[in-house]
């Protein structure tokens, strides 16, 4: 790395407009904004909001930090290295971000994920596919918001020929200066649903917050749709008004009937699919039904096959090869907490985790649910769901809580465990004979869930992330031997998603 730099200081310098005092004595060779992640060569950006960076600054340059880039007001401390001072540490994070936007090659091609769920799944799923035919450069987890966009644009090394960004908001107008930096030329929405709906008036609101994602596309660009969600002509007709190409996505849908019903350019939709207890796989179509593409991933669910159907459409708009591109999917399996899967042994069988636990809405709980019968009786005779509340809901809360049981019935779930103050509201729908015990916390689910559990089991564990069901994976897997593995927490420099 050390020949092949992230950044010249010089160059650096000028990008972030600001006055440097001092310079690294390592090369540059990342960012960071929270120095317990920190690598040697970072350059250190001290943001000021739910803690204030500059006082990690020694921090970091006792970790190896090139050099921090700090308010015009900080005062250099013994052991501090080279500084940038700046009048707003997070405008000039901005502006090295678009510099590093602009100096992409012409060729390189930048594609954006947006949408209520699915945005990390999706992106990880394409930094595999595009992996396999160029450098690629994609975000970290779910760096998605006003800081975790431009730090992935701030780490982008100059040779990128695919990079890939996931764009989150909570509120509208945030996704309109995030896409400006990133300036897509593909830009994609898995989904529009009632995620963040305290925030807003109702699902047009977020429909319309999600399309903001076009006003940055870059001349030329495309925007990728799910034809089966509701609000697909909504966003058909935002980015007719910006004059790009649309390509529609669809496994409800023939290719003619999605262009011929929707008047998109073009589509991708799915022939046939298969799954077994580990992977799906199927044959996309596009090209007006002339061409079947195979492939296979290492997860289960038509969500997750969905997806897919994204990373084959967004290959084509990125003219690359995209049989080869597809292929690579075969080594994906889900991010943790979003459906990784763990056989745990125990002494009479084993029991199959899914892990769930990282994010909940109603549209993923459904998802979730749905990917249940597809586990024969034969083999895991016992449906398990352990559900935690889902949160940023609004006063509709409980009744989307309780609206989740016919998708638990119909998915054949024997056994209902839950969490939480709003998913009492689910707990109370479900019949006397397939309640297992609902509790205030997860924690206190513990105890009553561990003893439970038999060979046979399927146990999916699902809840927003804050309602912190990730302790009863980490307690199953610890009772029966396993390694854990989950997300970890926000940043303790910079604010949280
Ligand atoms: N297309 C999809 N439709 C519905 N659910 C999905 C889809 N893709 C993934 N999921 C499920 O949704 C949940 C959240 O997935 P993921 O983390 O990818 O979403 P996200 O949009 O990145 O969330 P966040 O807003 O927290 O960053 C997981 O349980 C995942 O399995
Ligand atoms: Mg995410």
């Amino acid at each position: 790395m050390t020949s092949n730099p992230l950044w010249s200081f010089d160059s650096l310098v000028a990008a972030a407009g600001a006055q440097p005092s001092g310079s690294p004595t390592v090369a540059i060779t990342g960012f960071s904004i929270d120095t317990r992640t920190l690598e040697p060569g970072d350059v250190f950006v001290a943001l000021t909001d739910q803690r204030d960076g500059h006082d990690f600054v020694s921090a970091a340059f006792a970790k190896g930090a090139a050099a921090a880039i700090v308010a015009e007001s900080y005062a250099a401390k013994p052991g501090d290295g080279a500084l940038i001072r700046t009048a707003d540490t997070l405008h000039s994070l901005e502006s090295i971000a678009r510099a590093a936007r602009a100096r992409l090659a012409s060729d390189a091609r930048v594609i954006a994920v947006t949408g209520s769920v699915g945005k990390t799944t999706t992106k990880e799923m394409l930094r595999l596919a595009f992996s396999a035919l160029g450098p690629t450069h994609a975000s970290e987890k779910s760096y998605n918001n006003h800081w975790g966009v431009p730090l992935t644009l701030a780490r982008m090394p100059a040779g990128t020929r695919y990079a890939i960004f996931e764009i989150g908001m909570n509120h509208a107008g945030e996704i309109t200066p995030l896409t400006g930096m990133v300036r897509p030329h593909v830009a994609l929405i898995t989904t529009v649903e009632n995620a963040h709906i305290e925030n807003f008036a109702n699902e047009e609101g977020i429909a319309d917050a999600k399309a903001e994602i076009f006003v940055g596309l870059a001349p030329g660009g495309t925007a990728l749709i799910n034809l089966d969600n509701r609000h697909a002509a909504r966003l058909i007709a935002s980015a007719r008004a910006h004059k790009i190409h649309i390509t529609g996505i669809t496994i409800d849908r023939s290719i003619a009937d999605a262009v011929a019903h929707f008047g998109v350019d073009e589509a991708v939709a799915l022939a046939t699919v298969r799954m077994t207890a580990t992977a799906s796989s199927g044959d996309a179509i596009r090209d007006g039904g002339r061409d079947k593409l195979p492939f296979t991933i290492g997860t289960v669910g038509l969500h997750m096959v969905m997806n897919a159907l994204f990373v084959t459409a967004a290959l084509d708009a990125a003219a690359a090869d995209t049989p080869t591109g597809l292929a690579a999917l075969a080594a994906f399996t889900p991010p943790p907490g979003r459906g990784s899967r763990t056989r745990l042994p125990t002494a009479g069988g084993e029991i199959l985790l899914i892990d769930e636990s990282y994010n909940a809405n109603p549209a993923s709980m459904r998802a979730a649910f749905a990917v249940l019968p597809t586990l024969p009786r034969s083999d895991y005779p016992r449906r398990i769901a352990v559900l935690g509340d889902m949160l940023e809901l609004g006063p509709n809360a409980p009744d989307l809580h309780a609206g989740l049981w016919d998708a638990l019935e119909a998915a054949g779930v024997d056994l209902v465990f839950a969490a939480g103050p709003s998913m009492a509201h689910l707990y109370e729908r479900v019949p006397l004979g397939r309640r297992g015990a609902w509790a205030k916390s997860s924690v206190e689910l513990e105890p009553t869930l561990l003893a439970a559990l038999a060979p046979g089991d399927v146990v999916m564990v699902k809840g927003s992330n804050g309602s912190k069901m990730g302790r009863l994976v980490t307690a199953m897997q610890e009772k029966f031997g396993c390694p854990a593995s989950s997300e970890t927490d926000p940043p303790e420099t910079g604010p949280a998603e």
